[in-house]
């Protein structure tokens, strides 16, 4: 069925007691925890560090990760109705609840050691402390093979040296897995994933990127100069770094589907409401054909973005191959992120501007989708590999 373009048998259309509950929890923690202040830590670029650290209380930081590591034990689909309700309010929150989930607690859990699990798996499930993913470089984004910063064996422990950039959760992390070349002649085949410890010494956190959107997120370059990493920090075999980022990636990119979904119901949502509140030439503005072909638009996309995330979780979750469905979901996905947000402007009018509509913001969010975690240029790539094999 690799190819196929149906949606997946076995597939439900009927959401769990659980999953439903989730959902209704997510929806209200960024009702009442993550809308306040949204506006301000935007403006003044301020990470939600509190409100990360109720998420982890409440589970949203290791969802999916097994109870005997502290994790909520919870399948892929709760994870993505999680990721799209607290998306609707603050996107800053939800990439550091992403890369914490689907990057960092996955990934050791999944290719990790036991000693690993115990040391970090169990507190990052419960966000007592998040994680970063490094892999992106000055000269190596969407190039990913292209790693220039090396990892040097030296019998009981590696050498680090190089740069990372553009890291979500840069400064507030306390774990980085860091991406490594170890041996250049090998290629990809040479690159090794490091689990490195802020403080460790040789590393320094860099400056912080003043970005257009997501400006809540801790988004900083990293340097490592002759950082000593004990070898128990390696995941996987020697010479595994560069497939377990990809793979990693892969479920990495339901996560930021489903931001993209949210940021996109988000707008859509506070588009409907306005278009019933506002009123020009005598009436509503959503008894208007011109609005109304907006919203019908906006709500078909919405919904064939949710069914694709939810197609790539049950994918993940029934351990069946899910790197074609989760690039679709993200190439779709953001594309309405970026097409909803414009048009719940243009609805806004002179009040989509500014910033206490928040849709100016939710339009300034959903620019990143296109571009981290695999711009969609690499989404095409991914997909058309799988189409083509
Ligand atoms: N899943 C599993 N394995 C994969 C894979 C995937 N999606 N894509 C590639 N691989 C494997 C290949 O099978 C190959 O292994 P073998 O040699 O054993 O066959 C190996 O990886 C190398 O692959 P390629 O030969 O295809 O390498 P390439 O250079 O031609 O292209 C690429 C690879 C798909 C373009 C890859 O470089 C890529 O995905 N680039 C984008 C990187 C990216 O997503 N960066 C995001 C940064 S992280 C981030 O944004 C986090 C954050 O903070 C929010």
């Amino acid at each position: 069925m690799a190819s196929s373009t149906v949606l997946t048998p076995g597939f439900s259309f009927q959401l769990t007691e659980e999953q439903l509950a989730v959902q209704a929890a997510a929806r209200e923690f960024a009702n009442s925890e993550l809308l306040p202040g949204v506006i301000e830590r935007d403006e003044l670029q301020k990470f939600p560090a509190e409100q990360i650290k109720k998420m982890g209380e409440l589970g949203f930081m290791g969802m999916m990760v097994d109870p005997r590591y502290n994790g909520g034990g919870m399948d892929s689909i709760s994870y993505v109705l999680a990721m799209e309700e607290i998306s609707k309010i603050d996107a800053s929150a939800s990439v550091a609840m992403s890369v914490n989930n689907s990057l960092v607690c996955w990934g050791i859990e999944k290719y990790g050691t036991e000693e690993q699990k115990q040391k970090y798996l169990t507190r990052l499930a419960t966000g007592e402390i998040i994680g970063a993913f490094c892999l992106s470089e000055p000269e190596a984004g969407s190039d990913a093979t292209s790693q220039k910063t090396t990892a040097q064996d030296m019998g009981d422990y590696y050498l680090l040296n190089g740069t990372k950039n553009w890291i979500t959760n840069g400064n507030s992390a306390s774990v980085y897995i860091v991406i490594a070349q170890t041996y250049p002649e090998k290629g990809h085949k040479g690159i090794n994933a490091l689990i490195v410890e802020k403080g460790t010494p040789g590393f320094v956190v860099g400056k912080k990127e003043n970005k257009l959107g997501i400006r809540g997120s801790d988004t900083h370059s990293l340097m490592f100069t002759d950082v000593k990493v004990p070898k128990e920090n390696r995941i996987g075999e020697d010479g595994f770094g560069f497939k377990f980022a990809m793979s990693t990636l892969n479920g990495g990119r339901i996560g930021i589907a489903a931001q993209a979904l949210g940021i996109a119901s988000g707008a859509y949502e506070l588009s409907l409401k306005y278009s019933k509140e506002r009123k020009a030439f005598g009436k509503e503005i959503s008894q208007h054909q011109a609005i109304q072909f907006k919203l019908a638009e906006m709500a078909t996309n919405i919904d064939a973005a949710r069914l694709l995330c939810l197609q790539a979780a049950y994918l993940k979750d029934q351990h069946a191959d899910f790197t074609k469905a989760s690039a679709m979901a993200k190439l779709f996905a953001s594309k309405v992120a970026m097409e909803v947000t414009v048009e719940a402007v243009q609805i806004h009018g002179g009040y989509g501007y500014v910033k206490e509509y928040h849709v100016e913001r939710l339009m300034r969010d959903a620019k990143i989708t296109q571009i981290y975690e695999g711009t969609s240029e690499i989404q095409k790539i991914v997909i058309s590999r799988e189409i083509l094999k």
